[in-house]
């Protein structure tokens, strides 16, 4: 164990020098600034701390619930806001979390800018995660159109609308990797690989922020869950996260560098520990990495109740030391517990606590809402939210993106597009007409009413044309079976049936983890008999993760996953169905056979027995190794053909760039786009590394017979991991580059990185 804990110290060290380096070549100059202009605020900020007590300070760096009971007691809401008021006026909170409307928001900061006694606005937070009221995808969903643009203008448009509501600050984007479906947040993230997960975290950033803080428009954004959340052993929610050095900054720790080069002004500190240290008290990832290495200067929040939550992890002996732990280790503001405004007078008084740690926290929070102009603009119009919200364009953009996100799985015999000639369709199963989990889950004050329903778009896609005949054959979870006989004959009565199956909005998010992905309920058996039926068949799938549908994938010949497509469901599915548009998703995340393989992920190691059919080798004895579906994948109505690849050169000299190009030709009869992408891999390390790494991917718009050479640009740190001695850089030796359609197929050549 004493080499072991040598080791994890010399670890530590190694990974300060290493993020040092990184430090050192990429942001020295930033960082110096930063630091120094870290150190002081602007002349009011600095005024105001001087001028602030203990207690006041303590304020600022507490956030409350805010949000007001919708009861129909109205004395109830008037006394729940008096003691929020009350509370503001004594300059014992700084922001809220929770509330919604510029005018109730008005309200509570008139009382702060007008009547506590250093009139500080307050920053309202809430949970935009994808979209306010126009509810876009999931997260999850956007992600699988692999369009960071598109992407940015979701965020943006959330963006408007959080806005006008009143919200300042939004804890989002959340950027954690995640390669276990079984974790209900893997809805809400962008998949399993970093580099992906990266460029969309900055998109998100880009989107929500814009380019003026001080803008109408413009949110604040909040990098979460800092850090590693995604990891939790066994996927369940809040659990143990023990993982290496290596994989943390190599694949959970890109996203947040991402956000913070995109310039996020907040982050968020998870709930777990990261071996053995809660991420909420782990000062080598608040303090060193994310400022004295990235640069950070925002403010950190915890998450809801993390802070005390350092005693249940056996962290802190009490709230008082849990406060403590979480201040110093870099966390600003305390989400809920009200642990600092408790404690931290008394840790001071104690000698336990520096002031200089309060004053510092105090200085961040207060930088940043003089960032966003609350000092100067504080209040919200109140008429402004009635000519945004739900806008015929919000929705537009809404329907592009979910249609962007749906991926063609498989269409054996092209089922799809649906073919002129078809005058009846049986559409079935308990998501085809359900408006509620259309939303899918953090849908903010998304409304089930505003949501077009998958039978309500194909109705208006198809109009007197063609019969849509509805019948919900079961229940998403639980119920019986009796209906799915009725489903059958309504299948047997029509021309072919789109059987629609997955998940509840609840069965993802927050809490909402399963030890089981295959389709919940009866599902499954509703799929058998319309299949049975023998007519043409369509599944969709409906969920907030992957799902294990082994039996729909070998039998059923058309397969599309649409994941939880917001508000435009029913528009964007018809648009898929019908051919409006054609699908070009990619797969953000590995969807495995079944939950025993989890974790399964494309960029894994080759190991000293990679699967085979021969006997002693890495693999199960009752299920094939290769996932069901592979990240990366998926198909579009025409067919991509890959050819001519090359480099520039086949060695590689110390930081130079090589390109790497191919030839992709549409070699079916309708247009599309194909998500062309490039993976290395590096063939010998002084650490094992993955069998495959993203490095690059461009989406390419082709007619029938087109061709288009794309190119991609690899430079010395694209190769670069961090080594053995966990120095960041690229290792001499043989590369392979692979360009296709996904992370299994497609072409590949080598190329040699020589030393100097
Ligand atoms: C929740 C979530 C976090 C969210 C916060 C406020 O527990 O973990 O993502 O932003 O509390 O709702």
């Amino acid at each position: 164990m004493k080499l072991f804990a040598h080791f994890r110290v010399a670890n530590i060290c190694a990974m300060l020098a290493m993020t040092w380096v990184i430090g050192y070549q990429v942001t020295v100059a930033r960082c110096e600034s930063q630091k120094a202009a870290a150190a002081i605020g602007s002349k009011r900020v600095e005024a105001l701390i001087a001028a602030m007590s203990i207690d006041e300070k303590l304020g600022q760096l507490t956030q409350r619930p805010g949000g007001m009971r919708t009861d129909d007691n109205p004395e109830v809401a008037h006394a729940k806001r008096e003691d929020l008021k009350r509370e503001v006026r004594e300059g014992k909170v700084g922001s809220f979390l929770g509330a919604f409307g510029a005018e109730y928001i008005n309200d509570l900061q008139r009382v702060a800018v007008e009547e506590s006694k250093h009139g500080i606005p307050l920053i309202i937070g809430n949970d935009i995660i994808h979209g306010c009221r126009t509810i876009f995808p999931i997260p999850l969903a956007e992600a699988a159109s692999w369009d960071p643009a598109l992407v940015e203008r979701s965020a943006h448009i959330a963006a408007v609308e959080a806005a006008a509501m009143g919200t300042h600050w939004t804890f989002a984007p959340m950027v954690d990797i995640c390669r276990d479906p079984r974790w209900g947040r893997v809805a809400e993230g962008n998949g399993e690989d970093p580099y992906l997960g990266s460029i969309i975290a900055a998109a998100r950033v880009r989107g929500f922020q814009g380019d003026d803080l001080k803008a109408s428009d413009s949110l604040l954004a909040c990098a979460k869950h800092f850090a590693a959340y995604g990891a939790p052993e066994g996927g369940r929610d809040y659990n143990t996260v023990d993982i290496s050095m290596a994989t943390l900054f190599e694949v959970h720790l890109p996203p947040f560098r991402a956000a913070v080069d995109a310039g996020v002004g907040t982050m968020m500190s998870a709930f777990n520990e990261i071996n053995g240290v809660p991420a909420t008290a782990n000062r080598f990832i608040m303090t060193e990495v994310l400022r004295s290495q990235w640069g950070f200067d925002g403010f950190v929040v915890s998450d809801w109740t993390a802070v005390t939550e350092l005693v249940a992890h056996g962290y802190a002996r009490d709230d008082a030391h849990a406060a403590a732990l979480a201040i110093d280790a870099g966390v600003d503001m305390d989400m809920t517990s009200q642990a600092y405004r408790t404690h931290l007078a008394k840790a001071i008084d104690d000698g336990h606590l520096d002031i200089r740690t309060i004053d510092d926290a105090v200085r961040r929070v207060l930088k940043t809402k003089e960032s966003i102009g609350l000092f100067d603009d504080p209040y919200t119009d109140p008429e402004l939210h009635k000519k945004v919200i739900l806008c015929d364009e919000h929705r537009g953009v809404a329907r592009e993106s979910a249609r962007r996100s749906m991926v063609l799985l498989k269409n054996d015999g092209n089922v799809l597009p649906l073919k002129p000639g078809i005058k009846k369709i049986a559409l079935i199963g308990p998501l085809a007409d359900n408006q509620r989990d259309m939303l899918g889950t953090w849908a903010a004050i998304g409304k089930a009413e505003d949501v077009v329903t998958i039978r309500t778009g194909m109705g208006a896609a198809v109009g007197d044309e063609v019969a849509i005949n509805f019948e919900i054959g079961c229940q998403i979870e639980g119920g019986d079976v009796a209906g799915i006989q009725k489903a059958v004959e309504v299948a047997r009565a029509s021309d072919m049936a789109i059987v629609v199956v997955g998940e509840t909005a609840g069965m993802s998010g927050e809490a909402s983890c399963r030890s089981n992905i295959d389709l919940p309920g009866h599902q499954l058996e509703l799929v058998k008999a319309i299949h049975a039926t023998g007519k043409p068949m369509v599944v969709l799938v409906a969920s907030g993760r992957p799902l294990a549908i082994p039996w729909v994938a070998e039998h059923v010949p058309t397969i599309v996953q649409i994941w939880h497509p917001g508000v435009e469901a029913g528009h964007a599915v018809a648009d898929v169905l019908f051919g409006k548009v054609n699908p070009s998703a990619k797969l953000p995340i590995t969807i495995p056979r079944n939950v025993g393989q989890v974790p399964i992920y494309y960029a894994h190691k080759q190991t000293g027995r990679p699967p085979s059919d021969s006997f002693f080798t890495s693999k199960y004895s009752d299920v094939p190794w290769t996932p069901l579906y592979p990240f990366g994948f998926g198909l579009s109505y025409t067919k991509f053909g890959y050819s001519k690849m090359k480099l520039s050169q086949v060695k590689m000299k110390p930081g130079e760039s090589i390109t790497a190009s191919a030839t992709i030709t549409n070699t079916g009869d309708v247009a599309g786009e194909e998500i062309v992408q490039l993976y290395i891999r590096d063939l010998v390390g002084s650490r094992t590394r993955p069998v495959k790494q993203l490095r690059g991917f461009k989406r390419v718009s082709l007619a029938p017979g087109e061709s288009k050479t794309i190119t991609f640009t690899l430079t010395e740190s694209d190769l670069a991991y961090w080594d053995s001695n966990f120095e960041f850089k690229a290792e001499p030796g043989k590369f392979v580059v692979s360009i296709g359609p996904n992370s299994v197929d497609g072409m590949s050549t080598d190329f040699e990185l020589i030393a100097e």
